[in-house]
């Protein structure tokens, strides 16, 4: 994507002592960041909350997100809003999440359309409640042909899911003759993702202190770089997001292979 260095140094100024723009290879950024968006329970209880207005505090860091990201000038942003397991959660809180999703789809499309954001979703979508399927389903059309960062959105998203819906597919094209058993390769399942045509993610945050993946994109994050932050998710601030992309920079990947001398 397009770096419009101008505009990134003033989304960044006025850094804090500890970060700062130049602590980044502007050269060097990722295509491809994604998120698991925790905390939003525990940044409520501990403020004496309701853990919906942990849920409304995080939408404020989500747009904060997005607009980091196309000031970074990423490809993609993608980040885990709802899991398959999700459904379990008590009813007031999967209605109310299923509600903002949908309000704040709505509220946000002008800001899709001014920094020419292109939506997508990660996830099976059928079994969303109409109002949030259809809200989702307009911003799909009025984004489509947006050129620039692709957003996706995983909801009702499960990594296993996911892979045995793509291995279903191909036993369904393999018995009626589309697909040759020995053109089952990685690039015939990776095209039958949620994910396909993205750049598998250089980088996933994860916040709130949780180490593990939660069922999250675990084919498209084989050689991808953690970063977990103990901070909650509704205060993951621009200078969060660019400690995460410092501390990406510090490593060295190797895709399996031996460091460059
Ligand atoms: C994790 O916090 C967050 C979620 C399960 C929902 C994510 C939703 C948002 C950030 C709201 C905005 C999203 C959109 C797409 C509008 P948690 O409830 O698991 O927190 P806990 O681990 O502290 O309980």
């Amino acid at each position: 994507m397009q770096l419009d260095t101008n505009k990134l140094r003033d989304y960044y100024a006025n850094p804090p002592e500890d970060v700062s723009l130049e602590d980044v290879d502007l050269g060097r950024l990722p295509r491809h960041v994604s998120i698991i968006m925790d905390g939003n329970g525990r940044w409520a209880q501990a403020r004496g909350l309701d853990r919906s207005r942990g849920h409304v505090a995080g939408v404020d860091a989500l747009r904060e997100a997005v607009t980091t990201s196309v000031r970074l000038g990423l490809d993609a942003l993608s980040v885990y809003a709802f899991s398959t397991e999700n459904w379990r959660r008590p009813r007031r809180e999967v209605d109310l999440l299923m509600h903002l999703f949908a309000t704040t789809l709505v509220k946000e499309l002008p800001l899709f359309h001014q920094e020419n954001v292109r939506l997508r979703f990660l996830g099976d979508l059928t079994a969303l409640p109409d109002a949030t399927y259809r809200v989702f389903r307009q911003g799909l059309d009025e984004t489509a042909d947006h050129t620039g960062m692709t957003f996706a959105l995983a909801v009702n998203y499960g990594s296993r899911a996911e892979i045995a819906r793509a291995a279903r597919e191909i036993a369904l094209d393999v018995a009626s003759g589309a697909l040759a058993p020995e053109d089952v390769d990685e690039d015939a399942v990776a095209s039958r993702l949620y994910t396909a045509g993205l750049p598998d993610p250089d980088l996933l945050i994860r916040t709130s202190g949780e180490m593990r993946l939660s069922n999250y994109l675990l084919w498209q994050l084989a050689y991808t770089e953690f970063y977990v932050t103990e901070t909650y998710w509704p205060d993951f601030s621009r200078w969060d997001f660019l400690r995460a992309v410092a501390a990406y920079q510090g490593r060295s990947r190797r895709f399996g292979g031996v460091a460059a001398s």
